[in-house]
Parts: C-alpha cells; sequence; structure tokens
C-alpha cells in the first residue's frame, strides 16, 4: 500500500452519524494540523463502530489528507485501539506493580481457563475478550480491571465469577 495514496475498498463506505461529523468538523478545526487530528477522529470511529474495521484507517487518512501509514503508526503503537472486534466485554485486567503484587494473575489465570481465551484473544461468541493492561491509576484498590468504562476494585475470584455471570445474562437477555 502505498504510503501517499491511501485507498479505501471500493465497495466499503462509511460515515460518521450527523453528531459525530459535527465532533469531527470541530476537532479539525480545533487542531493546528491534520496529524494531530489523527487520534481523536480514529477515537471517534471506534466510538462509532467499537473498534477500527477493515478499511476505516485508510478512511481516516483520506478524509485528513495524511499518509495512511501514519495512521496505522498510531493504531499499533497505542493498546486502546482495535484493528480487531474486541468482543463485548473487553476485560483489562491490570498486571502492573500493585495488582501484581494483590494477585493480578491469579485472575488472569482464573479468567483464562474460565473463558479459554488468552491474553488479546476474543472468544468464539464474540462476547469476552481479555487483556493484560498496564497501570490504570486504581492502585490503592489492586486488584483491579476496567471493562468498558467501568473499573472494578478490589477483585477476588468470586467476585470475578459474579461479574462474569451477570454479563452472560445480560448477553442471553440481548440486553
Ligand atoms: S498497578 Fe494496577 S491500577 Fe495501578
Amino acid at each position: 500500500m502505498s504510503e501517499e495514496s491511501p485507498q479505501v475498498p471500493a465497495d466499503t463506505e462509511f460515515a460518521f452519524t450527523a453528531e459525530r461529523e459535527e465532533r469531527y468538523q470541530e476537532l479539525v478545526r480545533r487542531y493546528p494540523t491534520n496529524f494531530s487530528a489523527i487520534m481523536p477522529t480514529l477515537w471517534l470511529c471506534q466510538e462509532q463502530w467499537g473498534w477500527l474495521p477493515a478499511g476505516v484507517p485508510e478512511w481516516v487518512a483520506q478524509r485528513l489528507d495524511v499518509p495512511v501509514a501514519r495512521v496505522y503508526e498510531l493504531i499499533t503503537f497505542y493498546t486502546m485501539y482495535y484493528l480487531e472486534n474486541p468482543g463485548r466485554y473487553n476485560l483489562q485486567v491490570c498486571r502492573n506493580v500493585s495488582c501484581h503484587l494483590m494477585g493480578a494473575q491469579k485472575i488472569v489465570s482464573h479468567l483464562r481457563d474460565k473463558l479459554g481465551i488468552s491474553h488479546n484473544q476474543t472468544d468464539a461468541e464474540g462476547q469476552f475478550r481479555l487483556e493484560e493492561v498496564e497501570c490504570l491509576g486504581a492502585c490503592g484498590f489492586a486488584p483491579m480491571m476496567q471493562v468498558g468504562k467501568h473499573y472494578y476494585e478490589n477483585l477476588t475470584i468470586e467476585k470475578v465469577d459474579q461479574l462474569v455471570a451477570g454479563w452472560r445474562q445480560e448477553g442471553e437477555r440481548g440486553e
């Protein structure tokens, strides 16, 4: 793929919702260069689609008139961008010092066995993804994990089991 000529697959069309398009136009006005607007634009995409489906990085490059390689550089450097569907519940378990000392690895092993997935894997149903992450700034409540916008703290095996059972029920009810 040429760095200078971002291509979007011909049969793929992407568009922001009207509200996101407004936010996109605003951020393009606010950021001093199009390069500095790449990350917030990707964030808007991820907010809309839940991840960055094939063709979206190229679409972003085209809209901002920047080389597609610059878009991929950022996507692959930062761990919060997903080129694969992270599933409905992305379990981000902190593995940094405080959480490690308080038993994060036991939590991770338990989730691995329970869900049958390893680090950075999504289950076959697309419901759960497991990810070990660095410090999330809640060290005083270790061990902890983030799922979506929520923090779950002072985790124990029992607490994790309850959470997973609740999410499974939500999934069954189609919530
Ligand atoms: S070490 Fe886990 S939140 Fe800081």
